[in-house]
C-alpha cells in the first residue's frame, strides 16, 4: 500500500509498505477520507513531539479518518462485516482501565491513539480496535465522517459549559472546532453566539453557520473589530458579561481575555491548548466573588455516538467547514497550506481513495 511515512520535522516519505493484518480485536480500513488537524501541522513542523516510545517517527499520521472495513479480526466478526463504511476513534484507551469503566476513558494510561502513537490514517489501510471504531450514518458521506473527531471534543467541550436556553457564549478562535461548536450551541437554544478571532474570512464561515455575533480583536481594519471586547459583549448582551465562553484557540492571550469578558455566575471553559510552559494567571478573589466555573475539557469521553448523530442529522454542516481537499501525494503540500492559512485555509482534508 501507498502511505505518508513521517521521520522527522519536515521530512515525510510516500513510500510502499506491507498492509497491515488485522489482530482478534482489530478491523482492516480502506482509507477513505483524512483531515489534517492542527496536531498534524505541529509534528510535521517539530512543535510537538509524537507518542511513540521515544517520541519520534517512523509514524503514519492521521487520526482523523473515515474508510470501509476490508478484513475482519476473530473477535470482531459478530460487528463488524467488510465493505461497512466506518469512522476510527483514534483514542483506543484500555478497556480495563478503571478509568475507562468509569466512562472517563479521555484520561486513562495506557493509550493508544492511532496517528499519534500507532499507524493512523494518511495510508491506504489502517487497523483500527473494533471497539472503537463506529458505524457511519448511510447519510454521512466519507468526507464529512472524517471530522467525527475534532465533532466529538468540541461536543465534550459545549457539554462541560452546561449552556442553559437563552444564554450569551463567546467562542475564542474560528477555527475548525470553533465553527462546529457554533453549530451545536446555536442548536442548543443560545441566544448570542460571538465568536472572536482574528481573521474575517473565519469569522464569516462563522457568521454564515450560525454565529449571531462576530468580533475581529486584532484586525483594526476589519469591519467587525472591537477594541474592547467587554463593552461589545455588554452592547450584545443587554448590559451584562457574558454567561458563558469556550476558549478554542491555542492563544493565551484569549483565555486571559475569557476570563475578564465572562460575568456573574458564568462558566468558562479552557479547550484549545496552549504551550506546555503558558500559565494561567487567576485573580482569585474576583472570581470567587463572581462565583464563576472555570473549566477544563480534554477529548472527547462518551461523545462519539452523538457526535456521529449531529452529523447525520445535519444539525453540524462539515462540507462547509472543509476548504480544501487534497490527494495522498499532496500530504506535505496540505499541511503547510493549513499552518500558512493560504487561500482562506480552515480545513483541509485528504482523500487517499
Ligand atoms: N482539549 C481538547 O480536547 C482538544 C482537542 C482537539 C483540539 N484542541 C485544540 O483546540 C484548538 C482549536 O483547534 P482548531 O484546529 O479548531 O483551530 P485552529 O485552526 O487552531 O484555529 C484557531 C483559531 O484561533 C485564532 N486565534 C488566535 N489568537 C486568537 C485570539 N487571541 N482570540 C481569538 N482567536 C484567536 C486563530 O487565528 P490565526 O489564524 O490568526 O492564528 C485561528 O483562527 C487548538 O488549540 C487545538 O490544539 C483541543
Ligand atoms: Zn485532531
Amino acid at each position: 500500500m501507498k502511505a505518508q511515512v513521517f521521520y522527522e520535522p519536515e521530512r515525510m516519505k510516500l513510500e510502499q509498505k506491507a498492509v497491515p493484518e488485522p489482530g482478534e480485536n482489530e478491523v482492516l480500513i480502506k482509507v477513505k477520507s483524512v483531515g489534517i488537524c492542527g496536531s498534524d501541522v505541529a509534528y510535521y513542523f517539530g512543535a510537538s513531539s509524537l507518542e511513540t516510545k521515544d517520541g519520534k517517527g517512523p509514524l503514519v499520521l492521521g487520526h482523523e479518518f473515515t474508510g470501509e472495513v476490508a478484513a475482519v479480526g476473530k473477535n470482531a466478526s459478530g460487528k463488524f462485516a467488510e465493505g461497512d463504511r466506518v469512522v476510527a476513534n483514534p483514542v483506543q484507551s484500555p478497556l480495563d482501565s478503571p478509568w475507562t469503566q468509569r466512562g472517563l476513558s479521555n484520561v486513562a494510561d495506557g493509550k493508544r491513539v492511532l496517528g499519534v502513537s500507532e499507524d493512523g490514517g494518511f495510508a491506504e489501510y489502517c487497523v483500527s480496535d473494533y471497539r472503537w471504531t463506529l458505524k457511519l450514518a448511510d447519510n454521512v458521506t466519507f468526507d464529512q465522517g472524517a471530522l467525527t473527531e475534532p465533532l466529538a471534543c468540541g461536543l465534550y467541550a459545549v457539554n462541560n459549559c452546561n449552556l442553559e436556553a437563552g444564554q450569551t457564549v463567546i467562542v475564542f478562535g474560528p477555527g475548525p472546532i470553533a465553527l462546529m461548536m457554533v453549530q451545536v450551541l446555536k442548536s442548543r437554544g443560545a441566544k448570542n453566539v460571538v465568536l472572536v478571532g482574528t481573521r474575517d474570512y473565519r469569522l464569516k464561515k462563522g457568521a454564515e453557520l450560525g454565529a449571531t455575533h462576530i468580533v475581529n480583536v486584532s484586525d483594526k481594519k476589519s469591519p467587525h473589530y472591537a477594541a474592547d471586547l467587554g463593552d461589545r459583549i455588554r452592547e450584545i448582551n443587554g448590559g451584562e458579561l457574558a454567561d458563558r465562553a469556550i476558549t478554542a484557540t491555542s492563544s493565551l492571550s484569549a483565555i486571559q481575555q475569557a476570563l475578564k469578558v465572562t460575568g456573574p455566575h458564568s462558566t468558562l471553559v479552557i479547550f484549545g491548548l496552549p504551550g506546555d510552559k503558558d500559565i494561567l494567571q487567576v485573580p482569585i478573589l474576583d472570581t470567587i466573588l463572581m462565583d464563576k466555573t472555570i473549566r477544563f475539557s480534554w477529548l472527547a469521553p462518551n461523545t462519539w455516538e452523538e457526535a456521529v448523530q449531529l452529523i447525520s442529522d445535519g444539525i453540524v454542516d462539515m462540507d462547509a467547514i472543509i476548504s480544501h481537499k487534497f490527494d495522498l501525494d499532496s500530504l506535505a503540500e496540505g499541511i503547510t497550506k493549513v499552518r500558512n492559512r493560504e487561500d482562506s485555509c480552515t480545513k483541509g482534508l485528504i482523500k487517499v481513495s
